[in-house]
């Protein structure tokens, strides 16, 4: 079966309804307004602008401080597990995405909490771990993984899941030419729909929608060649 369970042409409908993120006093997201629907976002903005808080909302690892984030109508606080079940996150750092020593392990781990038979259980994992050129890498330990090893294996458990959204916390930060070349690729191979957070502005040129992020505020919407060229117009 191929991965991702949305019809083609249908796409997850995300809603900011002036969410806010405070942090002891200080603001991390300002009131946002914001519909999301296409098949591939893309997130830009330096460094501590509010791009990981804003992906983070909208699996609801993150809770507004005020106003409400919804996935296809339903809110990320009060149906918190519904929404958990269809967007998939893959962490900015990896070594919070795998807990058990063995990555075998901690992918069916993961299947089995969504309800996969003990029978498709090795398969899954062996076909999640094939899609990025790991599965060598089934019965090491994670914490022996290279930083890149570990980068793809992070997306490897996420991706075994089946989300109907992919969300990705800088997936190519610590991959070689090679690896993000492949991480690339299999972005634009999903069939789910993509949240991608990047400073890597290649991975993000075929996205049709690219935000841009400053001090906590979405300052530029639009196709990626317009929103990377407003980023590299600020920061000249
Ligand atoms: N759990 C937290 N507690 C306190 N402050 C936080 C927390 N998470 C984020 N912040 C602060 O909120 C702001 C936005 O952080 P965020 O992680 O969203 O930035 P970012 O755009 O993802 O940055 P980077 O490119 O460095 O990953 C930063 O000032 C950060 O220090
Ligand atoms: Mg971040």
């Amino acid at each position: 079966m191929t991965p991702g369970q949305q019809k083609p042409g249908t796409h997850l409908k995300i809603e900011f309804l002036e969410a806010e993120v405070t942090f002891e006093g200080r603001t991390a997201l300002h009131p946002l307004k914001l519909d999301l629907t296409g098949r591939r976002v893309g997130i830009i903005g330096l460094n501590g602008s509010g791009k990981t808080t804003f992906a983070r909302l909208i699996n609801g690892l993150t809770k507004p401080t005020k106003g409400s984030v919804s996935v296809n109508g339903r809110d990320t606080v009060t149906e918190a597990e519904a929404v958990n079940a269809d967007a998939g996150f893959v962490f900015q750092s990896p070594q919070n995405q795998i807990i058990l020593p063995i990555l075998k392990d901690d992918i069916e781990l993961g299947l089995k909490a969504r309800g996969v038979a003990k029978a498709d259980l090795a398969a899954r994992t062996e076909e999640a771990l094939s899609r990025l050129g790991i599965a060598h890498l089934a019965k090491r330990r994670a914490h022996e993984l290279s930083g890149g090893e570990l980068q793809l294996a992070a997306l490897a458990t996420v991706l075994a899941t089946r989300p109907s959204l992919v969300i990705l916390d800088e997936p190519t930060n610590q991959l070689d030419l090679q690896n993000r070349r492949r991480v690339a690729e299999t972005i634009d191979a999903l069939n789910e729909d993509v949240i991608a957070i990047s400073h890597d502005l290649t991975v993000l040129a075929s996205f049709e929608r690219v935000l841009l992020f400053h001090d906590g505020r979405v300052v530029g919407d639009g196709p990626a060649d317009d929103v990377i060229h407003q980023y590299e117009a600020m920061n000249r």
